[in-house]
């Protein structure tokens, strides 16, 4: 009876079969097969999405350099359309470098050397920082045109802990925009790393009606083309008050301090950089990224610039004496398995040249 009424209340509530006893026991193996069909399809869900999220976390679709197609074979420019500037306009404009430590003066001279080869408008104006440059690098540096003014160093802010040694000096940059207070003023100025050469001239930069513009960054590996600027190749107009504005800002921004002044411009002009096209900054790292990117940017590039390697320092980034520059572009020019060994020499054949045109005035800086 008792038994019954356990069954009873039982068959009501499942009324099938006829072998109850049976059925209970196969219904258990029933239910717990079942949650572990469903916890391992869980398991098996959450193991295939973690994947997925793994590969899209690494795996962008192809930006447009990295898929690169020379689809447009139009100029970059329309040379009527650039407006031809005054004689006045051109005083108060120029080419800005810096020379932080001796070991860069032969490629400031180069690259005054091929400033002078393209014909550029501008004013040839190189900052150094005096307790950091010798008379005779200075002398060097300034051969073939640039006219030497010095700078008070601008040290990196004091949350800089990571910053790469080499970036020290070059919070000094800043001092671009303090140049309107000159006594004979710059108003506008495209400011190029010593690490270049020129290739072609890039007056029409003087007439965007911007106050910044940049070149996009490119990496290697997974980072590649970037939104952000290299701070190689800058086109600018100097103004105290916002030079003023940025130091105050320096000590409270929040960016990677490793990439020093160049991390800091960018957070700084963040919304407000005009893009320039990357041939105004021909950044070595793009033939190594995405080759055809650079074989489509020869025609144009009017700026090389040496960051992978630099064929006027030493391996061990050293600077060279002048009579063992040539040996040192030679055997830089089989270094990271000759990827830039034609890049390289094309900076030799410029300092070969350099070398040669200001062959006295050269002399004289080594005499003295
Ligand atoms: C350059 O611009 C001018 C004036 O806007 C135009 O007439 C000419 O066709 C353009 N040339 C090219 C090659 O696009």
């Amino acid at each position: 009876m008792m038994v019954n009424e356990r069954y009873h209340s039982y068959i009501l509530l499942e009324p099938l079969g006829d072998s109850l006893p049976q059925r209970r026991t196969s219904r258990h193996v029933h239910v717990s097969c079942l949650a572990y069909v469903v916890l391992a399809g869980l398991f098996i869900a959450s193991v295939v999405l973690n994947i997925v999220h793994f590969v899209r976390s690494t795996h962008s679709p192809p930006a447009p350099l990295d898929d690169y197609q020379q689809l447009k074979l139009y100029p970059l420019l329309n040379e009527s359309t650039i407006p031809s500037l005054s004689e006045d306009f051109w005083r108060s404009a120029a080419v800005v470098t810096t020379l932080y430590s001796d070991s860069y003066a032969p490629a400031v001279a180069t690259l005054g050397h091929s400033l002078r080869l393209v014909h550029t408008s501008a004013r040839l104006v190189l900052l150094y920082i005096p307790s950091k440059v010798s008379t005779e690098a200075l002398c060097i540096a300034t051969s073939s045109g640039f006219v030497a003014y010095p700078v008070e160093r601008i040290p990196p802010p004091t949350h800089s802990h990571g910053m790469h040694e080499q970036y020290a000096d070059q919070y000094t940059k800043l001092r671009l925009w303090s140049l309107d207070v000159l006594p004979d003023p710059i108003t506008s100025l495209v400011y190029v790393d010593s690490d270049t050469l020129v290739l072609h001239n890039f007056d029409e930069l003087f007439s965007l009606p911007y106050t910044f513009a940049a070149a996009p960054d490119v990496w290697l590996g997974q980072r590649g083309f970037t939104l952000e600027f290299n701070a190689g190749v800058l086109f600018l107009r100097p103004d105290s008050r916002l030079f003023n504005s940025m130091l105050a800002a320096l000590e409270i921004a929040r960016y990677p301090p490793g990439w020093a002044e160049q991390a800091f411009l960018n957070q700084y002009f963040a919304t407000d950089v005009l893009r320039l096209p990357l041939a105004y900054n021909g950044n070595l790292v793009i033939k190594e990224r995405t080759p055809n990117v650079w074989d489509s940017l020869q025609g144009e590039m009017r700026i090389i610039h040496y960051t992978m390697i630099k064929p006027f320092l030493s391996s061990d980034g050293k600077g060279m004496p002048l009579d063992r520059l040539e040996e040192r572009v030679r055997a830089a020019a089989e270094e990271l398995r000759g990827v830039y060994r034609e890049e390289v020499l094309q900076w030799g054949d410029m300092w070969r040249e350099t070398r040669r045109v200001y062959a006295d005035r050269l002399r004289e800086c080594i005499i003295r």
